[in-house]
């Protein structure tokens, strides 16, 4: 049986020092949520590729669902909202707390009134349908490098799926400064030359892992910088995420020895599906999204794609990186 002895939390977005929110509750098992089976054969929007994206690739439902008991986003409540995102000290010295929204289409507490293109600019411009600015835990900086098919595919996805009624509470925070899309002419592309077989791969994992990874593997810049991330050293990691009393690092993908260097593109793949640390067995901490309903969810080719984007990156020397290396004692393999 696998064991879990983790009261802690599973945090996502620009959660570093003292920008971070505060502990967040939850824990990192694998959801039960049913996984989508990607229409691969549509062109153009598709409710069904919004699905796939939403749940296996952009998991979404890790912020917009509230955790249950167990500290794990509720799968009766699948994207009906309400998780809280708790900042110390920033209005009236008290703790500030934004909260995901609901994105099911409820008429009163969801996004019943939004058309598809309001969903679109939320997603990728981070205006609600009155045209305020978001919060930007929420990541339209980074879905805003989502195609133009994509980013509709979810709105239609978010529009067929089954209202649910549940009234998130209002934010006591303010919203700061926007966030700058993230500059996709700086994103590094695969070092392999367009005449390698392998090319054309790699970089459609490079369009799979702009939109996704490299939020969480790429370092936050300070507030009010021109980028929000630290492009220089794209998908290096080393941004951190504070669960509970720790300040979990994210790893280094690039192939350098402090990354990812030696490992096989079919390793990559396989850490993604199953979450746990490749050769040790150990589950990899939150909030990466590996495993059953989350990233373990992506179809074959997809994870191909990616593990040969990262293998074939520029190496960059940061780190190493991680919960071991952090000396964070995390998990148990099974069996355990
Ligand atoms: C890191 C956590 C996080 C992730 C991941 C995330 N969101 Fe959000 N999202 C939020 C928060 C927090 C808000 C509320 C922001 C605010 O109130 O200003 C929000 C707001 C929104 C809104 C605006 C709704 C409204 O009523 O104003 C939409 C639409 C939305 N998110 C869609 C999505 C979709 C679709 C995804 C996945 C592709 C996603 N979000 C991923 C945290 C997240
Ligand atoms: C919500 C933040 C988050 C997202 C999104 C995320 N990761 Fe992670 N990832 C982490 C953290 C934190 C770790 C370190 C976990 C540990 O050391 O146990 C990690 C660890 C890993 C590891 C293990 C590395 C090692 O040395 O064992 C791989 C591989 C990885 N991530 C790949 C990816 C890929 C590819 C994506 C996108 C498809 C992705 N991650 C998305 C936060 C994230």
């Amino acid at each position: 049986m696998r064991i879990l002895l983790v009261l802690l939390a599973v945090a996502w977005a620009g959660c570093d020092d003292d920008t971070a929110p505060a502990d967040l509750g939850g824990v990192d098992l694998p959801v039960q949520i049913d996984q989508a089976t990607p229409d691969l054969t549509a062109s153009g929007p598709s409710a069904a590729r919004g699905e796939y994206l939403v749940k296996s690739l952009l998991i979404c439902g890790d912020c917009h669902t509230t955790p249950n008991g167990m500290g794990q986003p509720d799968p009766t409540k699948f994207l009906a909202g309400g998780r809280a995102f708790d900042f110390p000290a920033q209005v009236d010295g008290g703790l500030g707390h934004v909260y995901a929204a609901n994105l099911t289409p409820d008429q009163t507490s969801g996004l019943g009134s939004w058309t598809a293109s309001n969903i679109v600019d939320a997603l990728t411009v981070g205006v609600d349908k009155d045209g305020l600015p978001l919060f930007p835990i929420m990541p339209y900086y980074m879905f805003g490098n989502l195609s133009d098919d994509d980013a509709m595919s979810i709105a239609l996805y978010l529009q067929s799926i089954p209202a649910i009624s549940n009234v998130v509470p209002k934010n006591n925070v303010q919203v700061p400064q926007a966030s700058t899309r993230i500059d996709d002419t700086q994103i590094p592309h695969t070092a392999l030359p367009s005449t390698d077989p392998g090319f054309a791969s790699a970089e459609r994992g490079r369009y799979l892992v702009k939109v996704s990874c490299i939020e969480c593997h790429t370092k936050h810049n300070a507030p009010g910088a021109a980028s929000v991330i630290d492009l220089a050293k794209a998908f290096a990691g080393g941004e951190t995420f504070q669960i509970g009393p720790n300040k979990i690092p994210s790893a280094n993908l690039t192939p350098h020895a402090t990354g990812l260097g030696g490992w096989t593109p079919a390793e990559i793949a396989a850490t993604l599906k199953t979450d746990q640390e490749r050769g040790v067995g150990r589950m990899l901490c939150p909030p990466m999204p590996g495993g059953t309903g989350r990233l373990g969810g992506l179809t074959d080719p997809d994870l191909n794609d990616i593990a040969n984007f990262l293998h074939t990156l520029a190496p960059i020397q940061n780190g190493p990186f991680g919960c071991t290396d952090a000396g964070i004692p995390y998990g148990v393999p099974d069996g355990g």
